[in-house]
């Protein structure tokens, strides 16, 4: 009788073959990959497969298979995204995502499944805060920590009011928060919270309105294209010069070249800078830029490659059997993470306890100036774990 090998099953072989007593690890993607945040989904994906393939395209021994979703940044399509790989596909560990709306939905079709979900972006906060879980974890940051740590530095430059601007949902409504939580318990204030619905990129009414109101600065968070649109109209507004910009720094994350003079001199919060010079990050960088010489190692590119090496901490913890949920999730919970940015490990909630950095733009580069905040940690605000 001819044999036929369905997809499963010949992954399953060619993993038997090869001497693992597991079959392959699924690995689900559910990223954008089209839309304002399309470049941002790509990097992520590169990234995570750049380290699997320094391993030897394996994780702790094991291979790895591939899946993937465009969930297109849109929230209402998430449920039915997210199960195409949990029941379709039958994915043992979801990967995604960028969007936090999206991400809402996504972790709660991990959390109804008991699917493993490494967040390689998304900050929503409740996700680490009252919705946090034994089965999600974060390679990224929560949408609090930049913002925190860019109000602290603002208040340092002296500034005494701002405005601050960003999408309508729960990423820029969180990372305004976090912005205005560390600026006014220095003694700032911020005067005015400007929104335009996500991904709308008509920004003229409301720099006219930032012209009026001329605050000290303004903080903003955007990020992909509509980052890109937004530097480039505050310049032509005539605004650059008169009134700083500081953002979350996903505004000039991978967009440096897009953006060109209108970005210069900007200052940004992150947990990612360009000019770490440590030989870990070096080396990274070699080696991104080896693989994908069309697109810069930004943020995004490293909290893949990251996610990647938490999956191969919880799978090193049970040996490859992925069966062994609990034995893996706390693995990974208590890993100590050697990631491009800095060593990073994880709080109780999952997300990542880490140095945010001040980085100043000059030329193509997010120039790392000095730490903002040392070994930031989200305060997941109501989270029981
Ligand atoms: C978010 O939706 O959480 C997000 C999107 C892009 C960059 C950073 C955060």
């Amino acid at each position: 009788m001819k044999k036929i090998f369905t997809h499963t099953a010949l992954a399953t072989a060619l993993a038997l073959s090869a001497g693992s007593a597991f079959a392959a690890v699924k690995v689900g993607f559910m990223l954008p990959y089209s839309g304002t945040y399309a470049k941002l989904g790509e990097a992520i994906e590169n990234g995570f497969k750049l380290y699997v393939q320094e391993q030897g395209g394996k994780l702790a021994g094991q291979e790895v298979q591939y899946f993937k979703v465009d969930d297109e940044s849109n929230p209402s399509k998430g449920p039915e995204n997210a199960n195409r790989l949990i029941k379709r596909d039958g994915v043992d560990i979801l990967v995604g995502t960028v969007h936090s709306g999206v991400a809402m939905a996504l972790a709660k079709a991990a959390n109804d499944s008991d699917t493993t979900l490494i967040i390689p972006n998304a900050g929503a906060d409740a996700i680490t805060g009252p919705l946090c879980s034994k089965n999600v974890f974060r390679s990224s940051f929560s949408n609090w920590q930049p913002g925190y740590a860019m109000g602290a530095v603002a208040a340092e430059n002296g500034d005494k009011t701002a405005v601050t601007i960003s999408w309508n949902y729960a990423a820029g409504k969180e990372s305004t928060d976090g912005f205005k939580e560390s600026f006014e318990k220095a003694g700032g204030k911020v005067v005015k919270h400007l929104t335009l619905p996500f991904p709308n990129v008509e920004f003229q009414p409301l720099l006219t309105e930032i012209a009026s109101l001329k605050p000290d600065a303004v903080y903003t968070f955007f990020a992909g294209g509509g980052a890109v649109k937004f530097v480039q109209d505050y310049a032509a507004a005539g605004l650059k010069d008169s009134i700083p910009l500081y953002g979350a720094g996903f505004l000039t994350d991978g967009t440096l070249e897009a953006q060109g003079a209108s970005a210069q001199g900007l200052q940004t919060a992150l947990h990612y800078a360009d000019g770490l010079d440590t030989p870990r990050d070096n080396k990274f960088r070699e080696d991104y830029i080896k693989n994908f010489p069309q697109l810069p190692p930004d943020v995004y590119a490293v909290q893949g490659y990251d996610a990647a090496q938490m999956l191969e901490a919880g799978l090193k913890a049970v040996d490859g059997d992925i069966s062994k949920k609990d034995a893996m999730r706390d693995a990974i919970r208590s890993a100590k993470i050697d990631s491009p940015r800095g060593e990073f490990t994880l709080s109780k909630a999952g997300n990542p306890v880490q140095d945010m950095y001040l980085r100043k733009v000059e030329g193509d580069k997010n120039q790392f100036v000095k730490i903002a905040v040392e070994k930031l940690a989200d305060p997941a605000r109501g989270c029981k774990l």
